[in-house]
Order: C-alpha cells, then sequence, then structure tokens
C-alpha cells in the first residue's frame, strides 16, 4: 500500500504585501483553502527577484503541495527547474503572465483600460495622463492597450510611476506640466497617492483633475472624493485560484484550465464632467 505524504500546505507568492490589493487576494485564497484543510503559507516577495526564487527553491524544498505565483518576478526558468520538473501543481495569475501551458486565472485588463478610458471621455476629457510603470507586468499593459482603443496616443500623457501612493504622490509635478484635466491611475494605491500630491499642490479633485483608479480596493468607500474606479473581483480571483489548483491536486492530468474573471466600473465622486 502506497502512503501518500503531503504536507497540507500551499505556497502564494506575492509581490507585495503592503498594497491591499493583494491583502484581500489573500484572503480569497485563505478562505478555499482553509476550508479544504490546508495551510496558506505567505511570501512577500518584495519585487525581488532573487528572494522569490529562493522561495520558490525553499517551498520545494519544504515539500508544500501546490504554489500560487501573483508575482512576475518569478521566471519562466525557474518554474520549469523547479516547479515542472518536480511536478509540483501551480498556477499563475495577476502579475505572472499566463503562457497557455498552465492553469490560469485572468481579469479582464482590456476591457478595464478600455471602461475607465470611455468614462474619461464622456465626461468630456480631452487630454489624459495615464500613471503606470515604463516596466509594467503583462496584466497592467492590457489596461493601456484597452485605453488606447478610446484615446489616440497624441491625447496621452504616459507618467511613469511603481505602483505605489508614493509613486502617485510624486507624480504630481509631472502631471501639472501636461494639458491632461483627466487621470488615469492603473491601480488604485497610485490614486490615493495623487490625492495627497494634488492637495499638496492646491488643486482638487475633481473641480481641477477627474482621478479614475484600477481595483477597487475597500480604501475607495472611505477617502474623499470617494475614488471612481475600475472593479476587479478581488476575493473571487483569490477564491476561484485556490479552488482550481485545489483540483489539479486532486487530478494532474486534467487539461489546463484558464478562467477570465469580468471587471467593471465603479462610479464614485473623483470624476466630472470637464467644465
Ligand atoms: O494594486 C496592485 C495591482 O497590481 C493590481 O491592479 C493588480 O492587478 C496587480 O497587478
Amino acid at each position: 500500500r502506497m502512503i501518500m505524504k503531503t504536507s497540507k500546505t500551499i505556497g502564494v507568492l506575492v509581490p507585495d504585501i503592503t498594497n491591499p490589493f493583494f491583502g484581500e487576494l489573500i484572503r480569497g485564497i485563505e478562505q478555499v483553502l482553509y476550508q479544504a484543510s490546508y495551510i496558506t503559507m505567505l511570501c512577500n516577495a518584495d519585487l525581488d527577484e532573487t528572494k522569490e526564487q529562493g522561495y520558490l527553491a525553499e517551498l520545494s524544498h519544504r515539500g508544500v503541495d501546490g504554489f500560487i505565483i501573483a508575482s512576475s518576478a518569478v521566471s519562466n526558468q525557474a518554474i520549469n527547474d523547479i516547479l515542472r520538473t518536480k511536478q509540483h501543481p501551480f498556477i499563475v495569475l495577476d502579475q505572472k503572465k499566463a503562457e497557455g501551458f498552465s492553469d490560469a486565472v485572468l481579469t479582464d485588463d482590456f476591457e478595464g483600460g478600455r471602461l475607465a478610458a470611455t468614462h474619461l471621455k464622456q465626461l468630456g476629457h480631452q487630454h489624459v495622463a495615464v500613471l503606470m510603470p515604463a516596466q509594467a507586468s503583462v496584466n497592467v499593459q492590457q489596461r493601456l492597450a484597452g485605453f488606447k482603443t478610446v484615446y489616440a496616443d497624441a491625447d496621452i500623457d504616459r507618467i511613469d510611476v511603481p505602483l505605489s501612493k508614493l509613486g502617485g504622490r510624486q507624480a504630481v509635478p509631472a502631471i501639472l506640466k501636461t494639458a491632461a484635466t483627466g487621470l488615469f491611475a492603473i491601480n488604485d494605491e497610485i490614486a490615493f497617492g495623487l490625492y495627497l500630491g494634488l492637495a499638496e499642490a492646491g488643486k482638487q479633485v475633481p473641480r481641477d483633475y477627474s482621478v479614475i483608479g484600477y481595483d477597487n480596493v475597500e480604501m475607495c468607500e472611505y477617502v474623499t472624493p470617494q475614488l471612481t474606479t475600475i472593479a476587479q473581483p478581488i476575493f473571487e480571483l483569490g477564491q476561484v485560484t485556490a479552488e482550481i489548483l485545489l483540483a489539479r491536486i486532486k487530478n494532474p492530468d486534467q487539461p489546463w484550465d484558464e478562467r477570465r474573471l469580468p471587471v467593471k466600473l465603479i462610479e464614485r465622486k473623483s470624476t466630472a464632467h470637464l467644465n
């Protein structure tokens, strides 16, 4: 009789636990794993490639039953060398690009970008700025691609910022030099930073600038003005990811599962018609 040894542990790699997006995502993951009597082992990679790959090797060594990877710094080579070779079940999502040869959960980033642009355009904003990292992960790049189906390149100022509050705050001097009246922050954290930066510059939202974020973290409702944003189903994203991984562990030979979850515009108070 074969005895199956399992640790009933799943390793989860995220790029930044200070971002509430990942807090909410992990809650969704953990809820499903907990119900199935698995322990969630969280690794905060801090966008550091060496750290991420070290975690991958170490988790493998400790015999976790599966991996959830939301961080782009985990290279495909590391995945091949460590996960595929040892036949560890894994699933990728969010900042880690789905390559078509693993389980994956996506959200409709392209549509999210298109919705944000359509909203600003309908409010009369002719010139807009997009705040995002120059070296963005593929999911974030898709938001820009969708945005560009509505606005021509000539009407968009790209401002290079990290996905953080500080990034948004520090972008304000650059924004003031542009003709933009509508600001698309590629995540809510950047938008919250913009609020502070704009206030420091004596500017008001939405009187002087309309701001739209992305994610719909809980904080959107608690800032003034409440933040208009594109909602990802963050908790559900975590749940679905964990469910697919558990199904893979049970059934290693089933065909790859790739899901795409919808996004939607949540109109609040930070966007207004151009006067
Ligand atoms: O806020 C974190 C951002 O990075 C989110 O938009 C999420 O999708 C991730 O890629």
